[in-house]
């Protein structure tokens, strides 16, 4: 007789917010994975899952992909979303803001300058609070985007990942990511603008308990060696505006070039959270190459916030 295998119940996650890249345990994130090519593949099978469950963005940063992409999971997902944009706390105190929304909303994506804006937010609310790009982390970018590696390559431990340009927000929440999954992890960073020191010591505890490499380097070349794929992001964030002038001249030195990128293996490819900046951390050449899963990590955001999105709101 056919033995007929219940569906695996979808796991909850432990923490009861995502507002830094560890709140999610290795086993979540392997689940999360897993979850978003199940939910990539069968769209049709999650569409009721979140009927009659309502969740607030608070943008206080421009957005075109988190933005819309969690407005479209939560809609596909059979919620609905309300917005809400400004500065965090200039109204009213955070506290204030947070005790409201957990009376009408059973979710928080927030998008903000300070990461003690979306820490306060979680602290006060007892809806879960998702961190949708702070100053420090942007770990929603990293899940898609070793998703998408994971696509690509068929798994993760042993790929090389090289960073070149900012030590900011993309940077820490990839490096956190990809040591814990067993990945090598290597940056390229002007020395004004390396990684945060608290973060990388946290990688470093990753790395050794994973037996993974991570270097920390100011040298380009260095880290393309032997990649797998080559990571950039803007030199200029959102909020670092008046620094643009002094940010061009340091970061010259690490723009994604085509002789870059002929640097790391044959088969290396480009990667991108986007928006890009096509003459300042990567030519147009490479951006359009047929080596640039841009689009594709851009597509993979939906699938891997559909996942997140399940696992802290069922289960
Ligand atoms: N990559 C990313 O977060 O893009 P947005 O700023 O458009 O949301
Ligand atoms: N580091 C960039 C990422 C944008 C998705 C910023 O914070 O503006």
């Amino acid at each position: 007789m056919a033995t007929v295998l219940a569906a695996r119940p979808i796991v909850k996650v432990s923490a009861p917010d995502l507002v830094r890249d560890l709140d999610l345990t290795n086993d979540e994130v392997h689940c999360l994975l897993d979850l978003a090519g199940k939910v990539k593949h069968a769209p049709a099978k999650y569409a009721r899952s979140l009927a009659g469950k309502y969740i607030s963005l608070i943008f206080e940063k421009p957005s075109l992909r988190t933005r819309l992409t969690f407005e479209l999971a939560i809609k596909q997902l059979g919620g609905d979303a309300v917005a809400c944009d400004g500065a965090l706390g200039a109204r009213e105190p955070i506290k204030d803001i947070a005790r409201n929304l957990e009376r009408w909303v059973q979710a928080i994506v927030a998008r903000t300058f300070a990461q003690g804006a979306i820490e306060e937010l979680a602290q006060w609310s007892s809806a879960p609070v998702i961190n949708a790009l702070s100053d420090v982390f942007h770990p929603c970018q990293a899940l898609a985007d070793v998703f998408t590696l994971r696509e690509h390559f068929g798994e993760l431990r042993g790929l090389k990942l090289a960073f070149v340009g900012d030590g900011n927000n993309v940077a820490h929440s990839l490096m956190l990511t990809a040591t814990r999954l067993g990945m090598d992890f290597a940056i390229a960073t002007p020395r004004k603008y390396a990684p945060n020191a608290g973060i990388v010591s946290q990688a470093e505890g990753l790395a050794a308990i994973s037996g993974t490499r991570l270097e920390i380097t100011h040298n380009p070349e260095q880290v393309v060696d032997g990649a797998h794929a080559v990571y950039t992001d803007v030199w200029t964030s959102m909020g670092q505006e008046k620094q643009a002038a002094d940010r061009r001249k340091q970061f010259a030195p690490y723009q994604v070039t085509g002789d870059l990128m002929a640097q790391a293996r044959p088969n290396a490819v480009f990667m991108h959270c986007l928006p890009a900046k096509r003459g300042e951390e990567v030519t147009d050449q490479v951006i359009e190459s047929s080596r640039s899963i841009v689009f594709d990590q851009a597509e993979n955001r939906l699938h891997a916030q559909k996942a997140l999105l399940l696992m802290m709101m069922m289960g």
